[in-house]
């Protein structure tokens, strides 16, 4: 069956200090939004991506992606839930939708095929994640002390796309989102509702562009990628 995805895109990248959001820079030939749109539309299952930009986005337009007529756009919102909700809106009546976020360009085609594969006969979805490396260490509260070391072993890196039934993650995120939850990424919406989506081990490489050294990380992943 088909799934319809949704990249939230409307973030202005604070932490990356750039002259435009994130997910315009280029990296190759491409920005990292259009790695990340391709990325996806690359899986023959993936039939329709849904893009939330911002009500201020100049630069969506003018990309070649923007007349893909795979590529749908709508305006995001103030906080990321409020962006992928406003994509799901876009949705139709698919069962299944694929949360990506914008700032990911390194997704291996490997890791959205194991994805779709282990959450297949899931009925609450699943998410990609990798498992912790370092030794973690939880502090004091609100000091650089440390209070004790966290066990590493059932601790993962929560990573995107994120995969869940499409009325699902609708009912959970608008109900998180009402009850005044922290929703960092869709599987924390139905955690809130009780819950308990599949951790998918992914790539590390799979980072989320964030601050300014991991563009050279990203374009070697990328490069890696496509040899
Ligand atoms: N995002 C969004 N709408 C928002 C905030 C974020 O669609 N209101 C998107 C971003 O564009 C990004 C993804 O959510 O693709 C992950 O968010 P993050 O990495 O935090 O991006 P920004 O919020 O843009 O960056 P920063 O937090 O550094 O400002
Ligand atoms: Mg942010």
């Amino acid at each position: 069956p088909q799934v319809i995805a949704v990249l939230p895109a409307a973030g202005i990248g604070s932490r990356m200090q750039a002259e435009c959001p994130k997910q315009y820079l280029t990296i190759g030939h491409q920005t990292i939004l259009e790695h990340a749109i391709h990325a996806l539309l690359r899986h023959p299952r993936i039939t329709q991506v849904i893009v939330a930009i911002s009500p201020e986005d100049q630069q969506f337009k003018t990309l070649s992606i923007a007349s893909d007529p795979r590529v749908l756009v709508t305006e995001g919102g103030q906080q990321r839930a409020d962006s992928v909700l406003a994509g799901l809106q876009l949705a139709g009546n698919a069962h299944w939708v694929l949360v990506h976020d914008a700032a990911r360009p390194c997704l291996h085609p490997d890791d959205l095929e194991r994805l779709l594969a282990i959450t297949a006969h899931s009925k609450v979805g699943g998410i990609l994640a990798a498992p912790v490396r370092d030794t973690m260490k939880r502090a004091q509260v609100g000091e650089s002390i440390i209070s004790h070391t966290v066990e590493r072993q059932d601790l993962w890196h929560a990573l995107t796309p994120q995969l869940f039934p499409l009325e699902l993650l609708k009912l959970c995120l608008q109900r998180a989102l009402d009850e005044g939850a922290t929703v960092t990424d869709e599987a924390s919406a139905l955690e809130h509702c009780g819950y308990h989506p599949l951790l998918v081990a992914g790539r590390a490489d799979n980072i989320k562009v964030t601050r300014p050294e991991d563009l050279a990380l990203a374009a070697f992943y990328l490069t890696q990628l496509n040899n």
